[in-house]
């Protein structure tokens, strides 16, 4: 029981990654805010993690919209009187080239990847900071440290969340507030389900390990950054891609 009277937020919890991170940290014994803009499937893996006798419930959020997020930090702090750890993991791609990027979808990739975890550290914060103590994890991506053919807006977002990451780590460190990153590579979800199967194949080649990894590959990687066991990892980006980046 590595987050024992924890509670936690995930965002994009409805998603492969952020279900797969809510089902281990409620197996480690937090109690998790499933947050999502999708209420419906959110609602409903919240409701398959209770079947399981798990503490969790679901929040509807946009993390694009500050005022929805402030209204989720504070049902949740009503609910369950603080917060020790949030994952920034809801994130969006509208991937295309250069050259037919449209201003409307750079700029909705930044809303969600960068503003939004931006906003949602923003909300947490004073209540870690009255604790002294909390954990943030950021997902950012193989993209945003490498660059990725298509994903101009995405890869901006995934680097300016590194950026944030390193920032944070420094200003807060000393405040007992330990805020670090994930990098993962290609991952089995949604998010890549919509890739064309040449594309897949290319990113298939350049692992190592020769395959995508599961969502449950960075759950594990968020549950490290969240548990006591990283109480000395700070700022860093933790690469879970298979040795892409190596
Ligand atoms: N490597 C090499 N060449 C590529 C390429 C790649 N990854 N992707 C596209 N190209 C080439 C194409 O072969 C094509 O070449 P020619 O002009 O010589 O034929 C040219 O670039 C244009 O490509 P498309 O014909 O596919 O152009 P399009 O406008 O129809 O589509 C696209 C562009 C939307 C970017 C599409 O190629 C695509 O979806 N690519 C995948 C982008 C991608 O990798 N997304 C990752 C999603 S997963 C994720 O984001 C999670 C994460 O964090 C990693
Ligand atoms: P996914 O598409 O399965 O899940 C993303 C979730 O975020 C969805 O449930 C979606 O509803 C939610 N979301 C989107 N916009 C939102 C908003 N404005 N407010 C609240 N929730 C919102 O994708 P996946 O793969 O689980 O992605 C999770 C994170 O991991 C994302 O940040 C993604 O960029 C990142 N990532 C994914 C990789 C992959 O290969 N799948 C690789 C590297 C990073």
């Amino acid at each position: 029981m590595r987050l024992e009277g924890k509670v936690a937020i995930i965002t994009g919890a409805a998603g492969g990654i952020g279900f797969a991170a809510a089902e281990t940290f409620a197996r480690e014994g937090a109690t998790v805010a499933l947050a999502d803009f999708r209420a419906e499937a959110g609602e409903s893996k919240a409701q398959w993690l209770r079947n399981k006798g798990y503490n969790v419930n679901f929040y509807q959020v946009n993390v694009a919209d500050r005022e929805s997020i402030n209204s989720m930090a504070k049902a949740i702090e009503n609910d369950y009187g603080t917060i020790d750890i949030l994952v920034n993991n809801a994130g969006i791609t509208k991937d295309s080239m250069l050259t037919k990027l449209s201003q409307e979808d750079f700029e909705a990739v930044i809303n969600v990847n960068l503003t939004g975890v931006f906003q949602c550290t923003q909300a947490v914060l004073p209540v870690m900071l009255a604790k002294g103590r909390g954990k943030i994890i950021n997902t950012s991506s193989v993209s945003g440290v490498n660059g990725n053919i298509g994903q101009t807006n995405y890869a901006a977002a995934k680097a300016g969340v590194i950026g944030m990451t390193k920032t944070w780590a420094k200003e807060l460190g000393r405040k007992g507030i330990n805020v670090n990153a994930v990098a993962p590579g290609f991952i089995e979800t949604g998010m890549t389900a919509a890739v064309p199967d040449k594309v897949i194949d290319q990113m298939k080649a350049m692992v190592p390990i020769g395959k995508l990894g599961k969502p449950e590959d960075i759950a594990n990687a968020y549950l490290f950054l969240a548990s006591a066991e990283s109480d000395y990892v700070n700022g860093i980006v933790l690469h879970v891609d298979g040795g892409i980046m190596m």
